[in-house]
């Protein structure tokens, strides 16, 4: 990673850990359990590739950061209610994420539940209640961007036929579509999100990003299956192997290990040209577009 690039990441997650722990719910009002594991769920822990996405997205259209701050905000409590369920033993069944026990192991399975509930609650209430656009019609139609980027026609909706696919092999247009739901809708619409709060861009150049956010979400999940193949508990935060142990079908059961890194190579490649036109001011999408295939963990 560039030093300059570096730097970046850095203050914006940690500028973004205060922002988080200012939107949500105090652990010491009630109900003080559900929200001491909303805040367990979200606080000190992962890479905040959506967030960053939405930031780089909101330079490029000339947002306010106040304004980002709040929509990448939602996008990361729908991405981390996304985290809580699916590590619950009705769905992936692990015990480990972001280096810690998963929120159903340090609480309990009702609590993990209704966590996720409320994180998915309060991403939309804080697109209602901030100022994110001038234009109380786009806000609007922010909304409703996230909300089928997390229903079933977007992440939930990929989910469902993940656990549909268990011990299933998948063809590779079935793959994909199952990548671009679970994964992939989230991160195009943390792009979009991000976006949508400056004004500076035009119709023609919101589709280029929007093209850029697809190549790129899918190439995340791509990438994903690849890491938990290859490393290790430890540097994943996250049980390595255990796509193989829940025999889900992912891009390397169907392509091999090379074939995977291939694929995310190509993707990589596309969403790069996508970005072309806009020339140095898309520099910080192409750094993390870089980070997300490059990534170790
Ligand atoms: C993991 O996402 C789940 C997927 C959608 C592949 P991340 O790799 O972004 O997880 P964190 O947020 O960094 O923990
Ligand atoms: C999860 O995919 C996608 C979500 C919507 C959470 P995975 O099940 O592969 O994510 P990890 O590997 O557990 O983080
Ligand atoms: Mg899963
Ligand atoms: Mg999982
Ligand atoms: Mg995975």
């Amino acid at each position: 990673m560039h030093a300059d690039f570096q730097s970046w990441v850095a203050a914006r997650q940690s500028h973004f850990e205060g922002v988080l722990r200012e939107l949500l719910p105090r652990p010491d009002i009630a109900p003080q359990r559900l929200h001491e594991a909303m805040r367990y769920a979200v606080l000190d822990g992962g890479k905040r590739v959506r967030p960053l996405l939405a930031f780089a997205a909101g330079e490029l259209a000339g947002a306010e950061q106040t304004r980002v701050d709040v929509a990448a905000a939602a996008v990361e409590l729908i991405h981390a209610y996304s985290l809580v369920h699916d590590d619950m033993p009705c769905m992936d069944d692990d015990v480990l994420r972001r280096g810690k026990p998963t929120c159903h192991k340090q609480y309990d399975e009702a609590t993990a539940l209704l966590a996720g509930d409320a994180l998915q609650t309060l991403a939309f209430q804080l697109l209602a209640e901030h100022r994110l656009n001038g234009d109380a019609a786009r806000q609007l139609e922010m909304v409703r961007l996230l909300a089928m980027a997390s229903g079933s026609r977007g992440m939930a909706g990929g989910q469902a036929i993940d656990l549909a696919s268990v011990g299933k092999s998948l063809t590779l247009p079935e793959l994909e579509f199952m990548h671009i739901h679970k994964t992939g809708a989230l991160i195009r619409a943390a792009i979009l999100l991000g976006a949508y709060c400056g004004s500076r861009l035009e119709a023609a150049q919101m589709d280029r990003l929007d093209h850029f956010g697809k190549l790129i979400g899918l190439a995340f999940q791509v990438v994903d299956d690849v890491l938990d193949c290859e490393a290790d508990t430890a540097t994943l935060g996250k049980t390595a192997g255990k796509d193989a142990d829940n025999d889900k079908p992912t891009y390397v059961s169907l392509l091999g290990i090379q074939g995977a890194r291939d694929m995310a190579q190509r993707l990589h490649r596309e969403a790069l040209e996508s970005l072309a036109e806009f020339g140095g001011a898309a520099q910080r999408l192409r750094e993390l577009a870089d980070f997300i295939v490059l990534r170790k963990f």
